[in-house]
């Protein structure tokens, strides 16, 4: 037992007797990833909300990640502990925006990153997240061209893994991620030069890895660029002594549960996303209590975006 202890079986209680299934990010608070029914990355909480049977999801997310679960399932009631998490990257680009990008490039294939507001997935033809959108951009045929949005980073990385040249990519940034810089990274690996090194591909610092890679300095099989999830199964797999992680911070409390031999240290231990830490035990409590906040997404524009969010949720392991 310890602090949490009343408080998680207060949450356990409620969320069975009012058939509530808890869904968190990898990047929310450790104990609420500890009171959760599941803990993952992107894709696998949308897949878990597409397939989960309770009557009600409660995302301890942030308010994209409840709107993709809601157009999944549009006949469960979803809710988050505070709806005004939102996300800075989803914040670069409105439908306004995308239907004027796509004007000036038509017949162009849209790929929209999973962080992105519900309108902006209506005008999208296939969506992605951090751990399939190499997959989503190999699905679609050589010829056709890319709209690829809103994040810079993750695009760089997907044309650096593809090579694909017809791409034109959102210049969208995630604050967090963007502010794990290179000189992070270098001092981290001049402190730590025999870690290996897991890298989010929003990381501002993820071409300089690869530059680190091809100068020499770091072996290439020490360095891996992935997802919150791809993550946790390199935590998993590995016997290195030390892991540096450039991600978001709460991810350090699955990596450690997922090894504790191996010690994990972040490359920015300030990268923390406000937005995240707006769920808090009081707020995931409330949401049980009261129902709220409720998210909802105007079913029109759930009728133009889950053809987009059901491809993503089937492509990719
Ligand atoms: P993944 O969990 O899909 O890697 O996403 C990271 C992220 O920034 C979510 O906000
Ligand atoms: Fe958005 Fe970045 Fe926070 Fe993820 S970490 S929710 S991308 S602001």
């Amino acid at each position: 037992p310890d602090q949490w202890q009343d408080w998680r079986d207060e949450v356990r209680r409620l969320a069975r007797e009012k058939d509530v299934v808890i869904l968190a990010h990898n990047y929310q608070a450790p104990e609420i990833q500890d009171v959760a029914d599941h803990v993952g990355d992107s894709l696998a909480l949308s897949r878990l909300a597409a397939a989960s049977e309770a009557s009600t999801i409660l995302f301890a997310g942030v308010h994209f990640m409840a709107e993709t679960a809601k157009i999944l399932a549009p006949e469960k009631t979803v809710l988050v502990p505070d709806a005004n998490a939102g996300c800075s990257l989803a914040d670069t680009i409105d439908a306004d925006q995308l239907r004027a990008w796509k004007a000036e490039h038509p017949g162009a294939v849209v790929v929209s990153y999973v962080n992105t507001s519900a309108e902006v997935k209506g005008e999208t033809d296939i969506c992605c997240t951090s751990s399939n959108a190499v997959e989503v951009v190999e699905s679609i045929p050589a010829d056709r061209e890319i709209l690829f949005l809103p994040d810079q980073f993750l695009g760089a990385h997907v044309q650096r893994v593809t090579g694909r040249q017809n791409m034109r990519i959102w210049m969208g940034e995630c604050h967090v991620h963007a502010g794990i810089s290179p000189t992070d990274l270098r001092a981290s690996v001049e402190a730590a030069p025999d870690a290996e090194l897991l890298v989010h591909p929003e990381c501002g610092c993820a071409t300089s890895a690869l530059w680190m890679v091809s100068d020499g300095q770091l072996p290439t099989e020490r360095v891996h660029i992935l997802s919150t999830g791809g993550m946790l199964d390199e935590a998993r797999r590995t016997t290195a002594k030390r892991v540096l992680v450039a991600t978001e911070i709460g991810m350090l409390h699955q990596l450690r549960q997922a090894n504790p031999t191996t010690s994990f240290e972040p490359v920015n231990s300030r990268a923390s996303c406000p937005y995240m830490k707006m769920s808090t035990p009081e707020k995931l409590l409330r949401a049980l209590r009261e129902g709220r906040d409720e998210v909802t997404v105007d079913p029109q524009v759930a009728a133009r975006a889950r053809a987009a969010v059901e491809a993503m949720v089937a492509i990719g392991t």
